[in-house]
């Protein structure tokens, strides 16, 4: 996979693309991270990336040109086919939101372009005539796209075959299965006086499948209820979402009801 970085700020992607998963992904060439400056696009000798905005208000705006042409240069080593399968993402709070499903269509792509937004906003003719999918990564304004940028880069490289150590635990995370996932625990059995559930040290593994799914559940509908709406649950866990008091909706009425 590669990411193709259009920032203002390029130094921001120094540090953290080298630490951890990412930069183990980047050692072994399963990813490149190319970062490029929109400012060496720029025509004048202040290298100005932004302007006032026609119709007055608040806030500079980034002109298009520099992001078209920083664009264009990633993008000419590829043919015309290659570069029609490459997303071309502006991270925006306007953009639709980054979901585990939108991370998993995207580590399908040959390649990413991520354009980073700055100061009030970016004209709109990138979004309109550069951009083919605008990205938010939650519902809170950020000073700019960089951050956003890496976290899709991060969320995207660590689906990609042979990054993280085990598939299962890709397949096991919080959200991709539907649910939020269960409470974890390692040694020592008891700390400070919180001890780990005695069903994990029983070795019983049946029970403690069973454990972990409760809790998964209860842990979904104390914190985001919403996800019981199209999680794939069984009858057993509707049954036990009944008893802590969740008022399951009709059946047929879920999105994932066909499934079950
Ligand atoms: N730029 C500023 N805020 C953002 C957000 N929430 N998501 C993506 N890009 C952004």
């Amino acid at each position: 996979m590669r990411f193709h970085v259009l920032t203002l700020f390029p130094e921001a992607f120094g540090e953290p693309m080298q630490f951890s998963i990412v930069a183990r992904a980047v050692q072994r060439e399963q990813v490149t991270v190319e970062v490029a400056d929109i400012r060496d696009y720029t025509h004048d000798a202040h290298g100005t990336a932004d302007d006032y905005q026609f119709g007055g208000g608040h806030g500079m705006v980034m002109k298009p040109e520099p992001v078209f042409e920083a664009a264009e240069a990633a993008l000419s080593g590829y043919t015309e086919a290659e570069r029609n399968a490459i997303p071309v993402i502006f991270l925006t709070p306007q953009g639709e939101l980054l979901t585990q499903k939108l991370v998993e269509e995207l580590s399908a792509a040959p390649a990413i372009t991520l354009i980073c937004g700055h100061y009030a906003g970016a004209d709109e003719r990138i979004a309109e005539g550069l951009a083919t999918r605008q990205v938010s990564i939650g519902d809170y304004v950020l000073t700019g796209g960089e951050l956003p940028a890496m976290i899709l880069i991060d969320a995207v490289t660590r689906l990609l075959p042979g990054v993280v150590g085990s598939p299962e635990s890709v397949a096991g995370d919080s959200i991709t299965t539907g649910l939020l996932q269960h409470p974890l625990y390692t040694r020592p059995a008891e700390y400070r006086g919180l001890a780990v559930p005695d069903v994990l040290l029983s070795g019983h593994h049946a029970e403690i499948e069973r454990w972990r799914r409760r809790k998964s559940l209860e842990r979904t509908l104390a914190r985001r209820p919403d996800l019981l709406q199209t999680a794939p649950l069984t009858n057993e866990d509707l049954q036990y979402l009944y008893t802590l008091g969740y008022a399951c909706p009709e059946p047929g009425r879920r999105e994932h009801d066909a499934q079950v």
